[in-house]
């Protein structure tokens, strides 16, 4: 720019002006502009193991919203009262919005850090809501993101980026089996298996199944042995890897996973590493936080 300026001094005036308009338009911008704020919501861990991944995941959001405070809520009230009395508390949706609007927010970006539209999703959008109501007024905008895993496209990023993330360790024709949550009642069943879809479009060798849904243990074992498998990664398919992945997966106890495939025959490693951990997982929330769609203090357009 300063050569530019050199070789034609007469543009100076002009330059001038256009730094002044820039610096004029941002300024208005600011003013205008609501205050923004992120709440993150997530069922909650007391493990203390399982936190490098909230770190991870609020070290991303705050990279991606450098103006604005981001505020954590966890809904579960077993492990809220858990953390209270280890004098590291952590507060529930309503504290965080009241949280938010203290410090002057008027447009707000919850963001689930569920896996899946499931239960606990509905329970958070429900929770936003009835807050809302009993605070008119109070936000100018709260934008509702959705969990981790709705679109194809979103199958598709979590599965690249979890392969990615897996690198060399895996050598070729060991399989990678990855335990989803899942529900009794079956919310989030065939989110699951759109889910399973793509990963095996991305790597036929990647296995699926839940703790409490459709897709159980005897399903993935059957489909081991179909697939002559001889060596599995075991990894959680959640945010967090707590108390299941800890258990129910990875322990000793003969009732895990990894002891009833070692039961089985198999050779049975660990990568007990949360989705949160997966920067390119991490990104995929960030991208649900900045799609401006679902604002929950204004009425859907009529058709
Ligand atoms: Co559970």
């Amino acid at each position: 720019m300063s050569c530019i300026l050199r070789k034609f001094p007469r543009f100076l005036p002009l330059f001038l002006l256009l730094l002044a308009l820039m610096a004029a338009s941002v300024q208005a911008a600011e003013r205008k502009a609501p205050k923004e704020g992120v709440l993150l919501v997530a069922f909650g861990t007391s493990v203390p193991e399982a936190l490098p991944s909230f770190k991870a995941v609020d070290a991303s959001f705050k990279a991606a919203f450098p103006d604005s405070p981001v505020v954590w809520a966890y809904t579960s009230q077993i492990i809220r009262r858990k953390l209270a009395k280890q004098d590291r508390p952590v507060g529930g949706i309503s504290d965080g919005l009241a949280e938010l609007a203290r410090d002057g927010v008027k447009l707000v970006r919850v963001q689930s850090l569920h896996v899946m539209p499931g239960e606990e999703f509905t329970e958070l959008e429900r929770a936003v809501l009835l807050d809302l109501q009993k605070h008119p007024g109070r936000f100018e905008a709260v934008y509702l993101g959705r969990p981790l895993l709705e679109s194809h496209k979103d199958a598709l990023r979590v599965s690249k980026a979890v392969l990615a993330d897996m690198g060399d360790k895996r050598q070729k024709g060991e399989a990678v089996v990855l335990m989803g949550h899942g529900q009794a009642h079956g919310r989030a069943d065939l989110v699951f298996e759109g889910t399973r879809a793509s990963f095996k479009e991305s790597d036929p060798l990647v296995f699926m199944a839940t703790v409490e849904g459709a897709r159980g243990f005897d399903d993935l074992l059957a489909e081991l042995k179909a697939h002559k498998v001889k060596k599995v990664w075991l990894q959680p398919l959640m945010v967090v890897a707590g108390d299941h992945a800890r258990n129910d997966l990875a322990g000793d106890e003969e009732d895990s996973w990894a002891s009833r495939l070692k039961a089985a025959g198999f050779q049975v490693e660990t990568n007990l590493k949360g989705l949160g951990q997966v920067p390119g997982v991490r990104d995929v929330f960030v991208a649900h936080a900045k799609e401006n769609v679902d604002d929950l203090t204004k009425e859907p357009k009529k058709q």
